[in-house]
């Protein structure tokens, strides 16, 4: 309706294509054209690597390309919302820290962690050459307010919800000894109980986790949830600690060692086991919808209310679109019914275009009641999910009269 006007005013493209499930490629995805979006300012700011240069500097720059990018659009430094995709090669965990660390807690960040995608940014310096020099790391759509928005224009609000699907089982462990493998791809950790001297082995870990499961833990994913407590800064900045829970995947143990996907972890961190659960899910589903729900009815008594003294009965606030990123691993086979995650959604809105994806692990970051972060390891935030849905709902609002 508002959005994705196709005109000649296209200023970016993001298309991302669904990566190698099963090892069958897959070649779909989605191709997301913004045209005159009003009230707000779109580009596409990429993270470019260098070969030489380290991560860490370039992570820092994308972060103050971004935040330069919405200053000069709208006057402070965090945008309104973020879709980011992510190359599935490389670790998402310290972009996200940062960003995460640099922006508002109002600015709400989407996306998939591990995606494909080309994109043309309207700033052409932004553009990969052909020569690949740069390879983008990942891609950020920022969505900034316009300050110069002319008069007459309403506003675009967004929304962010996350349907979760893990859960946590065992007790809190403490990292006893760390090794990160060569290749940088897995880590190697032993641990201790809280307030316990014995050390655990992966075979040790993993039989209690199946013990607490009855038996039933060949049937789930299983995850380890790091409690990271950083300290983190972007380029000059006054370093802050940050505490995040970071979750990796669990490939196995034996009597020396668990072995879990990514890096990261240090000796000292806590821990806890998590795993795939569908009924979470399902439940947080619902939580979902009936909050979407419950957003619904809050506009439309709110411009009810407005109606009695502005004669415009179209003053009211609409929903005119949504994003979904989900986990591959949900859909029928998870829930045993079709289409849980689409519905909070589609039941909500209607006839409202939505488009969505899914990942393999998802971002999602917003500041909402929505998020049931409490739970997942305490005061810890969480932006890199697995197993959940994230939506993200863009409403528009007329211009008062
Ligand atoms: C964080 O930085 C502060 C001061 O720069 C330092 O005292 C503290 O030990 C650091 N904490 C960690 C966990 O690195
Ligand atoms: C859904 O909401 C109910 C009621 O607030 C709560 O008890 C339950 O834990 C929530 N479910 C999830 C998975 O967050």
């Amino acid at each position: 309706m508002f959005l994705f006007l196709n005109s000649g005013f296209i200023k970016c493209q993001v298309k991302w294509i669904d990566g190698n499930i099963d090892e069958v490629p897959v070649n779909t995805g989605i191709v997301l054209t913004v045209g005159f979006v009003p009230g707000l300012k779109v580009d596409v700011i990429p993270l470019l690597r260098q070969r030489k240069a380290p991560q860490g500097s370039m992570i820092d720059k994308f972060v103050q390309d971004i935040k330069s990018y919405t200053s000069s659009m709208s006057g402070c430094t965090s945008p309104q919302a973020i879709i980011m995709i992510g190359d599935g090669s490389v670790d998402q965990k310290p972009i996200l820290e940062k960003l995460d660390y640099a922006m508002s807690m109002e600015t709400i960040i989407v996306g998939d962690e591990r995606g494909q995608f080309v994109y043309r940014s309207s700033d052409v310096s932004r553009n990969v050459g052909t020569n690949k020099k740069h390879s983008p790391d990942a891609v950020a759509l920022v969505f900034a307010r316009d300050r110069n928005k002319a008069r007459g224009i309403g506003n675009i609000e967004f929304h962010f919800a996350l349907s979760k699907g893990v859960s946590a089982i065992g007790p809190r462990l403490k990292a006893a000894s760390v090794r990160v493998q060569d290749s940088y791809t897995v880590t190697w950790l032993t641990a201790r109980r809280e307030g316990q001297q014995e050390i655990l082995d992966g075979q040790q870990m993993l039989e209690d986790i199946d013990n607490e499961m009855e038996n039933n833990m060949d049937c789930v994913d299983l995850y380890i949830g790091v409690t990271r407590r950083r300290n983190c800064s972007v380029g000059s900045d006054k370093p802050k600690m940050m505490t995040t829970l970071a979750l990796h995947g669990v490939e196995g143990g034996d009597s020396e060692y668990l072995y879990v996907d990514g890096v990261g972890i240090r000796t000292g961190d806590y821990f806890q086991f998590y795993h795939s659960d569908p009924k979470t899910a399902l439940s947080s589903s619902r939580n979902v919808s009936s909050t979407l729900r419950k957003l619904k009815l809050d506009w439309d008594s709110k411009s009810s209310l407005s109606k009695s003294t502005i004669i415009n009965a179209v003053d009211k606030k609409e929903a005119f679109g949504g994003f979904i990123f989900s986990c591959l691993g949900r859909g029928e086979s998870f829930f045993g019914q079709l289409n849980v995650d689409s519905s909070p959604f589609l039941d909500n809105f209607p006839r409202v275009p939505v488009a969505g994806t899914f990942c393999g692990g998802e971002i999602g970051r917003g500041c909402t009641s929505l998020t049931a972060n409490g739970d997942e390891g305490g005061s810890a935030r969480c932006h890199l999910h697995v197993y959940s849905t994230v939506y993200l709902v863009m409403l528009y609002t007329p211009p008062e009269h």
